[in-house]
């Protein structure tokens, strides 16, 4: 035994809701997030496994300032935004195969009508104080700005450009207001200050209600500490409201004011499974959000938003008169490299860079195999990822089927033996399903894996003594091998069984070729005189260069970024055509390029094209045919036995008109005034230009 509590069960199946934080719908997803949704999605995969009735939900956090500002920067509506951001988010979750119930969206019916009843209930109560305060206002963009939104000059160390309340360059803490020459970060125009009502929740009447609950089991010890420092000293009321313009929900009775994005996010959870339940006959809302609700409710997050979950959240569902959660655990953060996820150096990776290089089921395993019940930080650390996962998964449990299977299906038609000899063996195996379902089930992953990894060793250990390969050359030994071969592959099926919470795909596929399904308390029952499938390997090697290009794509990823920003912030620098100017590149990327001078065999008009000339260039050694937006500037006329500049390794790129083979090299603000570059009339075609 492990010496953890024993799980409280009021039902003989537990009936279980989960949640993960609602990301942010104005940007995408990346590894940071995927710590937790894979997190998530273990600890529901194994509760369903063991026969749990467990339901996973969540939603977009659609609704603040900055959605809306994202939304006017690319020209379209929140709306439009929070719908496109959706459907990415869930594609990136359903490729990593993170398993929800339910995906909805803080900005639905449910979640509005929802939040208007916490807001009245706890308004009808007496908890909601109103007063003015007065904040920083954009008057160009007629806006309160947040903390964040003021940049200026630090009166400590007059370094420029510093964001809202504290210094990247001394570490200097204070208020906005002590900025000098502070400037808003959206139109550049000095804040004014400006008077306005808000409204607050009465967090500190809450003040018992929070010392009681954080401290009765539902908050990892180091979080209870931390809080309880706070609830020491004093709770402030919470502010709930924004002013117009504000993309959210507008406050019932009070035109103009707006629920504050982290008031609404929260109720986005109930609003999730609310939606869930309108599809589904076997659930019940009431059942599970009710004060008296005896059904057990989690919330998988992130350490840098602790507050919101464990200090208002439960305050308002009290308030509001509904259940409160059985427990909130909170995860670090995730580092690549053993520094804080970067942009320059590509490790800002995102879910979807990652999955056009690797396997979803290498990350799942890595972080899985790191994670605990803690607080603590998580290194990505690439060259140990790869490593981890070859020498783990492919090395030592896919191999213990391959090394199996092959003598089954050629010697004994596919058939596993009838009996077992071994069944001391596998014993030991079902009997560590116990302590690993104790570690799931406590989130201590890492060491559910360092469990099953030992098992792994004992398995390949037994096949190494057993020796299958020399036993099948022996005369009369038939039986013997039957026996080996089968024992390792029940031992394969226990570690598959073990690991299906972290690998669904891998679950899958083994599914297939053992010809089960692999439910946790079927596990005891031997697989005896049982046909099973072909082999197919159902992982392959991490490869190197695979992470390589994945951190190069970031990289680029990233400059594409900076260069859309660019083009919509005043201050970027910028061509005289208003050309935002690109990144600095290394050598490496230019001498990337290959440009050749090539003579313009024909230039032609292209039916139907405003701007494109068809041009067929000559290389020497080869021709090829290029799209060129020129036609404003010159005849096709013209052009005919002229030397020009061609990029001759861009990859062709299938346009309306045909395929375009290459770029060809031209300077100008455009109109008439596009110049063709013309190499010196002694170059050759085919020459290479350095
Ligand atoms: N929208 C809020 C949550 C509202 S919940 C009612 C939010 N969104 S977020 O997109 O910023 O983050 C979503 C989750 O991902 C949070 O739990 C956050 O802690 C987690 N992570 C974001 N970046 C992370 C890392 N680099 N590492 C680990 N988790 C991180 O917060
Ligand atoms: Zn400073």
């Amino acid at each position: 035994m492990l010496g953890f509590h024993p799980v409280y069960r009021e039902f003989s199946v537990r009936k279980i809701l989960v949640t993960s934080a609602l990301p942010y719908a104005n940007g995408p997803i990346h590894l940071g997030h995927l710590l937790e949704y894979i997190q998530t999605d273990i600890w529901v995969r194994f509760q369903k496994q063991r026969g749990e009735t467990c339901t996973y939900v969540c939603a977009d956090d659609a609704h603040g300032t900055a959605i809306m500002l994202r939304a006017e920067k690319e020209g379209i509506t929140p709306e439009q935004l929070i719908d496109r951001v959706n459907a990415e988010h869930q594609a990136d979750f359903s490729d990593f195969l993170i398993a929800f119930d339910n995906y909805h969206s803080t900005h639905s019916d449910e979640n509005k009508s929802l939040s208007e009843a916490v807001y009245k209930a706890c308004d009808a109560d007496g908890k909601i104080a109103s007063r003015k305060i007065t904040q920083a206002f954009d008057p160009e963009k007629q806006l309160f700005l947040a903390d964040r939104f003021i940049k200026g000059t630090c009166p400590k160390c007059k370094t420029e450009d510093q964001y809202g309340d504290n210094c990247e360059s001394c570490g200097a803490t204070y208020s906005p207001s002590e900025l000098i020459d502070p400037k808003s970060a959206i139109s550049g125009a000095t804040p004014i200050d400006k008077e306005s009502e808000h409204f607050f929740f009465r967090l500190p009447e809450y003040q018992d209600f929070l010392k009681e609950w954080t401290r009765s089991g539902t908050l990892q010890p180091q979080i209870a500490n931390k809080l309880s420092e706070w609830l020491e000293s004093g709770l402030q009321e919470w502010d709930i409201s924004r002013d117009a313009p504000y993309f959210g929900f507008e406050i019932p009775g009070q035109p103009g004011k707006y629920f504050y994005v982290w008031l609404d996010a929260p109720i986005g959870y109930m609003a999730s499974f609310q939606n869930l339940c309108d599809k589904r006959d076997d659930l019940d809302f009431g059942e599970y959000w009710n004060a008296d609700s005896r059904t057990e409710l989690y919330h998988f997050i992130g350490k840098d938003i602790i507050n919101f979950h464990a200090l208002f959240w439960p305050a308002m569902l009290k308030c509001a008169n509904y259940r409160t959660p059985s427990a909130v655990f909170a995860h670090g953060f995730v580092t690549v490299n053993g520094k804080k996820m970067s942009k320059s150096r590509g490790t800002f990776i995102k879910a979807r860079t990652y999955l056009e290089h690797l396997d979803p089921e290498y990350l799942r395993y890595y972080f899985a195999a790191k994670l605990t019940s803690h607080v603590d930080d998580l290194d990505l650390n690439l060259e140990d990822f790869a490593q981890r996962v070859n020498s783990d998964l492919v090395g030592k449990v896919v191999n213990i089927a391959s090394r199996c299977t092959g003598f089954i299906t050629k010697r004994f038609d596919g058939t596993l033996a009838s009996t077992c000899e071994e069944q001391a063996l596998l014993d030991q195996f079902v009997a560590a399903g116990d302590d690993i379902a104790e570690l799931y089930e406590h989130r201590e992953f890492g060491k559910a894996i360092r469990r099953i990894m030992e098992l792994a060793d004992l398995a390949n250990q037994y096949i190494d003594d057993q020796a299958p390969w020399v036993v099948a050359k022996q005369e009369g030994q038939d039986n013997a091998l039957q026996q080996i071969c089968s024992t390792g592959i029940n031992m394969f099926r226990l570690l598959i069984t073990y690991l299906a919470p972290v690998l669904p795909a891998m679950a899958d596929k083994s599914e297939q070729f053992l010809n089960i399904s692999l439910g946790w308390d079927e596990r005891s029952q031997a697989l005896l005189n049982h046909r099973i499938n072909k082999f197919k390997p159902m992982m392959t090697r991490v490869e190197l260069p695979k992470i390589n290009a994945m951190v190069d794509a970031s990289k680029i990823a990233v400059e594409q970024e900076m260069q859309l920003g660019k083009k919509t912030e005043s201050a970027a620098p910028e061509l005289p055509g208003g050309e935002a100017i690109a990144p600095e590149i290394e050598f490496d990327d230019f001498a990337k390029v290959d440009l050749r001078v090539a003579l313009i065999a024909q230039a032609e008009h292209v039916d139907g094209a405003k701007k494109l000339l068809k041009l067929t260039l000559d290389l020497g050694t080869e021709t090829k045919q290029v799209f060129s937006g020129i036609k404003s500037a010159y005849q096709p006329e013209d052009l005919e036995g002229k030397l020009t500049v061609l990029v001759a390794n861009l990859k062709p790129r299938k346009m309306k008109f045909g395929m375009s083979e290459g770029m060809v090299l031209a300077a100008g603000p455009g109109g008439k005034d596009i110049w063709l570059l013309e190499p010196h009339s002694g170059a050759q075609p085919g020459m290479r230009i350095m």
